[in-house]
């Protein structure tokens, strides 16, 4: 197997007839030479570029980690645009421009009061168990996934910001299924717990609603009359309406969708929490209660990450499960926070709401050992799968907050050790050193969050900004409104009291108003939009960035599924059951080969698949076709491949819209692959 050198960057870059224009060496498209990466598939023309600033101390790791992983094609999937970073002076300190969620309480439209009344919100992923098998290791096993959906009723306690108890009571969340069952494999409950000793949400559930729910199937194939999609008109004759060209400058804050990742116990929700509560969002009186019972728990120092896990099972075991969401302001942007679980089991469940971020905190654990685990010692860690996968998200920009260095008295050395380690890895994933910003910091002891450094170890060397202001210094994410309507569903939340519906997640493409209508697909009923809400407060519309919940009128709730999309009447999403793909293999030590059964994971949606043939295999140098129909794949290689889909997926072919062109291949527990989809090959009729 040939692997290519990483400083002859040049072979990457084809000679062509016309000087003036250079060929991607992936999709062969014609780039004019101002572009650094290819326009179409994102491909860099020269990935040298990347290893320019390395310092001749880093040149040694740098050629022994040649081999790292990730190579060409990796680069290409995860290659940048060229966004600029615009720098902004931040006021030390002012809190006015800081917005209090809690005012926000008051103008919620009814919809988020009836649906949604504590002020978290959950991506609720399938709860995870630990008695049952992982939806991987289901895949693995051959056990064919159920096609029942799951259904669920939480009734949950909660408290809001201010300390008030609230009860979610009358309220029905249905719990999507992905075509799989609940996580998890019987690996590490970190605490030794099992979850017969704890009771789950599930099990808390009252009979009687759940009985009510049964007719809320999302499973069940619409009833209602159809079809619903005329014939779809093609995407030249797309135009955007003037509202969704609003300019830039009248928007008072941009939303910003901030996926917090790293791996297991670096320190997310505590840094969540803290920054939570240095901003004043989190009353003491809650800190109070928080501490109180962490410690009943004994489980003390994780005060402030039960502002994020708010589960019986998350505090039990002391680890994040679901992705939390909250909201905080700086003088830029309003900033969601997607805070993801780190366990290796819960990776399907980052997958889901790190899928929606514009930018990424990666929060490392500075402290000897847990840095290294981390970089994945033994076998991989999850700073840097989550790495490949954010980047492969399209995530650009990257905040790294080295955490926990209270446990390294704040040394420069360590600090440095980590950048150069982390640093290298992250510039293979594609990450350019531009859009890096490095932060050390400890989130337990407040250290270098919302106020500059206060430590004089750490002041003796650190004079960049604190977290705060890095974070305001995150250039602004890019917003698709030139194509039609795409909004994947990441949750669905149902009343059968109100017989209303409203579905989560973050428009992709396009704008989104109320009394429109949209099209729901997979099962292509219209709707009518009745609310919006977003960041927690209604709205009239919503633009592509933006990260909302829609109630929708005149569909039943049980044709919805997440992993579906919401779409522009005209212009539906497509509907695939089998698709070509061009994949980049991980670090794997068993190879792929055909007819290997995995789980395919495309924005929200998440299915069994399987392999029925690897068309190519892909010369990592030239990006060209150098063996037809291997039979196998192992680690590094690149190849276009045919896959069989158990269930039908929305999805877009990368070229045309990349957040729903990007797939992920997991095995056994691993991403054992990522890719894009370049062809749809069946398409289901709707
Ligand atoms: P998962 O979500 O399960 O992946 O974990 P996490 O990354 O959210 O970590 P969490 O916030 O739950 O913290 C894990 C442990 O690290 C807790 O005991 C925290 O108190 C501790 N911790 C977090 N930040 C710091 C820090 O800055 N210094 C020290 N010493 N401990 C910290
Ligand atoms: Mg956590």
């Amino acid at each position: 197997m040939f692997i290519p050198m990483l400083d002859n960057r040049s072979d990457l870059e084809k000679p062509f007839t016309d000087p003036g224009m250079w060929q991607c060496s992936i999709c062969a498209h014609e780039n004019d030479t101002s572009n650094l990466s290819c326009e179409l598939c994102g491909v860099l023309r020269d990935l040298s570029l990347y290893f320019n600033n390395i310092s001749e101390t880093e040149a040694g790791a740098k050629r022994r980690n040649k081999y790292s992983g990730v190579s060409v094609l990796a680069r290409s999937l995860f290659a940048p645009s060229s966004t600029k970073s615009k720098a902004i002076i931040f006021s030390d300190g002012s809190q006015d421009n800081r917005n209090a969620t809690g005012n926000k309480q008051a103008t919620m439209d009814a919809l988020h009061k009836t649906y949604m009344p504590s002020k978290k919100r959950h991506i609720n992923i399938v709860p995870f168990k630990f008695d049952t098998p992982s939806p991987d290791d289901m895949v693995t096993t051959g056990l064919k996934s159920s096609r029942n959906f799951r259904k669920a009723v939480q009734i949950k306690d909660s408290v809001d910001a201010t300390g008030k108890k609230m009860m979610d009571s009358g309220i029905l969340q249905t719990e999507k299924d992905t075509s799989m069952d609940p996580c998890t494999s019987a690996e590490v409950d970190k605490l030794g717990g099992t979850s017969s000793s704890v009771p789950s949400s599930n099990q808390q559930v009252t009979p009687i609603l759940d009985h009510e729910l049964q007719h809320l199937s999302l499973e069940s194939k619409p009833k209602s009359s159809k079809p619903k999609i005329k014939k779809p008109a093609s995407i030249s004759e797309y135009k955007p309406e003037p509202w969704m060209l609003q300019s830039e400058d009248q928007e008072i804050r941009r939303q910003l969708n901030l996926a917090i990742v790293g791996h297991v116990d670096s320190g997310k929700s505590t840094l969540c929490g803290r920054l939570l509560h240095a901003l004043g969002l989190i009353s003491k009186k809650q800190m109070h209660k928080y501490e109180k019972e962490a410690k009943e728990k004994g489980k003390g120092s994780f005060a402030y990450a039960w502002a994020m896990d708010d589960s019986t099972d998350e505090r039990e075991r002391g680890i994040t499960m679901t992705v939390a969401v909250k909201y905080f302001d700086t003088e830029k942007y309003h900033v969601v926070l997607l805070d993801s679980p780190g366990h290796k089991d819960f990776v399907p469940n980052m997958i889901s709401g790190a899928t929606q971020a514009d930018a990424a905190i990666l929060v490392v654990d500075a402290s000897v050992g847990s840095f290294e685990a981390g970089m994945g010692v033994n076998g991989i860690g999850q700073t840097k799968e989550h790495s490949q996968l954010i980047r492969s998200f399209g995530v650009e920009n990257l905040i790294v907050a080295v955490n926990k260095m209270d446990m390294v008295e704040h040394s420069k050395d360590r600090f440095n050790f980590v950048k150069l380690q982390l640093g290298i890895f992250l510039r293979s994933c594609g990450f350019k050193d531009s859009s890096i910003t490095w932060v050390p910091l400890s989130a337990m002891a407040n250290e270098n969050l919302v106020t500059a450094a206060s430590d004089s170890r750490l002041l003796s060397w650190y004079n960049g900004n604190c977290l705060l202001k890095s974070i305001d210094s995150l250039p602004p994410p890019h917003r698709d409104v030139s194509r039609p309507l795409r909004l994947p569903i990441c949750d669905i939340i149902a009343s059968i009291t109100l017989g209303q519906v409203a579905v989560c997640g973050k428009v992709e493409a396009g704008g989104i108003r109320t009394g429109s209508k949209v099209l729901v697909m997979p099962s292509g009923d219209l709707a009518t939009v009745k609310t919006i809400e977003r960041d927690s407060s209604s709205c009239n519309l919503a633009r592509a960035g933006d990260n909302i919940a829609v109630g929708l009128q005149g569909l039943d709730p049980g044709h919805l599924v997440s992993g579906g999309v919401i779409c522009h009447p005209d212009f539906p999403v497509h509907v695939a059951s089998r698709l070509e793909l061009k994949i980049l293999v991980l670090e794997i030590t068993t190879p792929i080969l055909v007819g290997l059964q995995f789980e395919l994971h495309i924005h929200h949606a998440r299915v069994s698949a399987s392999l029925v043939k690897i068309l190519s295999l892909l010369d990592q140098k030239t990006g060209k076709a150098s063996k037809k129909m291997p039979r196998l794949l192992t680690a590094r290689q690149a190849a276009v491949v045919d896959v069989k889909l158990d269930k039908e997926v929305c999805v877009e072919e990368f070229s045309a819209l990349k957040a729903l062109g990007r797939a992920f291949l997991r095995s056994g527990g691993n991403t054992v692959a990522v890719g894009i989809v370049t062809r749809i090959l069946d398409e289901a009729k709707v």
